[in-house]
């Protein structure tokens, strides 16, 4: 095994005439005129590297039974293929067998619904289209933290376990090690001072008000962690448990906020194409045509920004039906915000100062009274990416604010702290990892850019 290379290293760099040694899961087998053709597949890249197998090699009669998934060592002589399709293979000078995989491997057949490879999502990364998925995911995960760290943000870990729903919808999963037959009670109600936190909690659903805190301390800070809705909302788009980024920017506004989420979205479009090519090419011919040419257009173009009350006025004005009807102070369903970014803006578009009524506590008061300064990033297909907001810094505002909606002060004692003593304008916003990855790659599920998606009903593997 020492010496083993990477078959995407030995695809880019090998030498005809050199000797090598691979690992990995077979693709497929032929018989040849006395060799067998192996094309072996490593998961470090799309294609796989071809091995050719003299019938004189002593396991020559299991090699050519072997099944598809089966799992080899070979080493051998990198040499110029004679044939087209690629430029070297590999003349094996022994094989390993580590394991012959049985006939009743699942991915025998080269194309599968993605709907049958979610209830094998335990050998769904053996495929074509989930070994580039989630080798972009990878590498957009990386890109991701660079980002940041190029810019000085801290990058900061926030909680999963808390004792707060930051976005306030009452979709918090509960954590407990109360007995769920007979747990303790109080005049009825469950007693949460006998857990193990002694107090309620749940999963997080953002780390943002944690991130406010060491913004007024770090000034630049991202987080980029799980994150958990129990939202009961089947579809497409939404999962129980997803990946958000959060950055949250000390002495910045909406417009700041904006300026970077746009940064952010059009450097991670360019990394993408430039340097996940083969993957990305994949996905333009197997899933989307114009996938490339549209995330091209974006990387060099400048986002539009609308108002909210313009974006109601463009809706209502729209000659489609839309299955919600549109009135100033709606919250905008996937069907306008698609419409918005693929009829009105034809691209990325930012929708600003939405009605208070239907946004967090936390967002700033505008001047009119009506309105906060949040933002909302719409992209083409997947609708809302990016949720933002300047953040209400003012004491007195914000704790108005939170008795209007009901919102007790005594759990957030120590975010009310942080407009005491230093508060100042900040502003941040979270971007949906899988979202992210839907769009950058044309896939349409959410279940399909997440390697165990967790959903109502859903958590086997
Ligand atoms: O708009 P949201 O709810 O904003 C927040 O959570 C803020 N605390 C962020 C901040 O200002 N720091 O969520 C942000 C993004 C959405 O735009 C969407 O991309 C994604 O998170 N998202 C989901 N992705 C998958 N499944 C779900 N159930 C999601 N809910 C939100
Ligand atoms: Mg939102």
């Amino acid at each position: 095994m020492t010496g083993r290379m990477r078959i995407k290293q030995i695809l880019a760099q090998g030498r005809g005439g050199e000797e090598y040694a691979v690992s990995g899961w077979v693709r497929s087998v032929r018989a040849g005129k006395g060799v067998a053709f192996i094309v072996l597949n490593d998961g470090s890249c799309l294609g796989g590297i071809q091995i050719v197998v003299d019938s004189l090699l002593p396991s020559f009669p299991q090699i050519v039974r072997l099944g598809t998934g089966s799992s080899l060592a070979v080493a051998g002589t990198l040499v110029e293929s004679p044939a087209t399709g690629q430029r070297f293979e590999l003349a094996a000078a022994s094989v390993t067998i580590y394991q012959d995989a049985a006939l009743d491997y699942p991915l025998q057949k080269k194309r599968h619904s993605f709907e049958y490879l979610r209830t094998i999502a335990h050998l769904r990364p053996r495929t074509n289209t989930f070994g580039a998925l989630f080798r972009v995911r990878s590498f957009l995960a990386q890109a991701i933290h660079q980002f940041f760290a190029e810019r000085d943000f801290l990058c900061v870990h926030t909680p999963i376990i808390t004792a707060n729903d930051c976005e306030g919808a009452g979709e918090l999963f509960r954590v407990t090690t109360l007995d769920l037959a007979a747990p303790p009670r109080i005049k009825g109600e469950v007693d949460f001072s006998a857990d193990f936190f002694s107090r309620s909690t749940g999963l997080t659903v953002s780390g943002q008000l944690e991130g406010e805190l060491f913004a007024l301390a770090f000034s630049d800070i991202y987080t980029f962690g799980p994150t958990f809705r129990a939202e009961n909302s089947n579809t497409s788009r939404h999962a129980a448990e997803f990946w958000m980024i959060e950055p949250e920017m000390a002495f910045a506004d909406l417009a700041a906020d904006a300026a970077l989420a746009e940064e952010f979205f059009r450097y991670l479009c360019r990394r993408v194409l430039d340097e996940c090519g083969e993957d990305m090419e994949f996905f333009n011919s197997h899933m989307d045509t114009g996938l490339i040419q549209r995330i091209r257009k974006v990387a060099d173009s400048t986002f539009q920004v609308m108002e909210y009350g313009e974006a109601i006025v463009q809706l209502r004005r729209a000659k489609v039906p839309f299955v919600y009807p549109v009135a100033w102070g709606v919250d905008l369903q996937t069907e306008h915000e698609r419409y918005l970014t693929e009829q009105v803006a034809d691209g990325p578009l930012f929708v600003i100062n939405y009605p208070r009524e239907i946004k967090a506590f936390y967002m700033r008061g505008n001047d009119d009274g009506r309105t906060v300064a949040a933002m909302d990033l719409l992209v083409p297909k997947v609708g809302e990416i990016i949720g933002g907001s300047q953040r209400e810094e003012r004491s007195d505002l914000l704790r108005q604010r939170m008795a209007e909606m009901g919102i007790s002060e005594e759990g957030l004692w120590w975010y009310l702290d942080s407009r005491r003593w230093g508060s100042c304008p900040h502003a941040g916003f979270g971007l949906g990892f899988e979202r992210l990855i839907m769009y950058l790659t044309g896939m349409e599920n959410i279940r399909d850019v997440i390697p165990f998606p967790r959903t109502p009903r859903h958590a086997e593997f």
